[in-house]
């Protein structure tokens, strides 16, 4: 597989491309099985109907790998909140973590109850093509807390802020019983068939510096560590969100960084591409334009070069209005212009 070999630094005939957030609204075969799903929830849980949007855009796009087709917050749910997604508005948590009791109080052994996900993972690889990466995925300890905590997405995250200073063994508390459960999600993962697999922090700017390394970043590489000693030849790739200014304190032992689109992709060589594979960063709006996706193209493929060490990707996930045939021969243009 052309995808597992970049992750391992090794030579590959091209640079291999997927997308973020490649399932999705953009794709008018998503809709559809969507519909016939009933909600998002649904879909999630529907292992036929996972399993064909998650092959969809591996079919429509040629992309090098297919990513499982559910959601972060899965994880929560399980954990005993029950969640909605709300038309035009995301996620919202019916009730939410406010103290330490309610801590207590969550489920244990939640990854034992998301059978419908590996069996969405033993489903899709059984169908996929064997030169294509199945690629599993969980949120960050501490971007799940914040969901937890506020109930819904937030622009300050001021309530898990509010209890990460004012009751910090609370909010380690939390981390903590999150990450037990995402080792054991990500190993089951892996054992239905998952080929890679990554963990998303997207809310890892909302934290300063030393807040971020205490309260993300160290349960991001104690999960990947956790891999690492089970499965060593599964590639582990994690993706902290808006930290460029904290690169050169990033370490662990994983296998590829995510450079989100705010991160100059030089600035990430510079400090990472020694040690890490990168993957990334072309900004998803630059997909409106062809002429400006074809431009960033050009220069991020200027700065990692044909040699190995790179994986394409956006910067962020794909946005549910972006012209679905400038996301087809952003593929194509990948693969040509990076022939070795
Ligand atoms: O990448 C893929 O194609 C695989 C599937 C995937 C989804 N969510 C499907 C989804 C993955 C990897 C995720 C991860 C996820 N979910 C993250 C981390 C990545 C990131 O974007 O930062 C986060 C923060 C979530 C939480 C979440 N789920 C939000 C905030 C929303 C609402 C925003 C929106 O786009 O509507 C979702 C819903 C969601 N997850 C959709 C999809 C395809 C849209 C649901 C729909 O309307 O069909």
């Amino acid at each position: 597989m052309i995808f597992i070999d970049a992750c391992k630094r090794k030579e590959t005939p091209y640079t291999p491309i997927w997308m973020m957030r490649q399932a999705g609204r953009y794709l008018e075969e998503y809709r559809e099985t969507r519909k016939k799903a009933g909600n998002f929830l649904d879909l999630c849980h529907n292992v036929e109907l996972a399993t064909e949007v998650t092959l969809q855009p591996v079919e429509i796009l040629n992309v090098d790998a297919a990513i499982l087709f559910s959601d972060i917050l899965v994880v929560p749910l399980e954990m005993g909140l029950p969640l909605e997604f709300v038309a035009g508005e995301g996620p919202q948590f019916q009730r939410t973590i406010t103290n330490y009791q309610d801590v207590c109080n969550l489920k244990k052994d939640a990854f034992l109850k998301l059978d419908y996900v590996y069996d969405t993972i033993s489903s899709v690889r059984a169908k996929l093509s064997k030169d294509k990466a199945l690629i599993g995925f969980c949120g960050s300890p501490w971007t799940l807390a914040t969901y937890m905590i506020e109930g819904e997405g937030s622009k300050t995250y001021a309530k898990s802020k509010k209890m990460l200073y004012e009751n910090p063994q609370t909010m380690h508390y939390l981390l903590k019983q999150i990450t037990d459960e995402l080792k054991g999600y990500l190993i089951r993962q892996i054992e239905a068939g998952a080929n890679a697999v990554m963990v998303f922090d997207s809310w890892a700017s909302a934290l300063e510096q030393e807040a971020y390394f205490e309260f993300s970043w160290g349960y991001m590489k104690d999960i990947a560590k956790y891999i690492k000693m089970h499965y060593p030849e599964i590639p582990v790739i994690l993706f902290p969100k808006g930290i460029a200014g904290y690169l050169k304190h990033i370490d662990g032992n994983f296998d590829v960084f995510g450079v989100d689109w705010g991160t100059p992709m030089e600035f990430a060589k510079q400090h990472l591409g020694g040690k890490y594979v990168l993957q990334g960063n072309l900004e998803p709006s630059r997909l409106y334009n062809e002429d400006f996706m074809e431009m960033g193209v050009d220069e991020i493929i200027g700065i990692m070069g044909k040699k190995a060490g790179h994986i394409f990707n956006l910067g962020h996930g794909m946005l549910p209005d972006l012209p679905r045939e400038n996301v087809i021969k952003l593929v194509e243009m990948v693969h040509k212009k990076t022939k070795r």
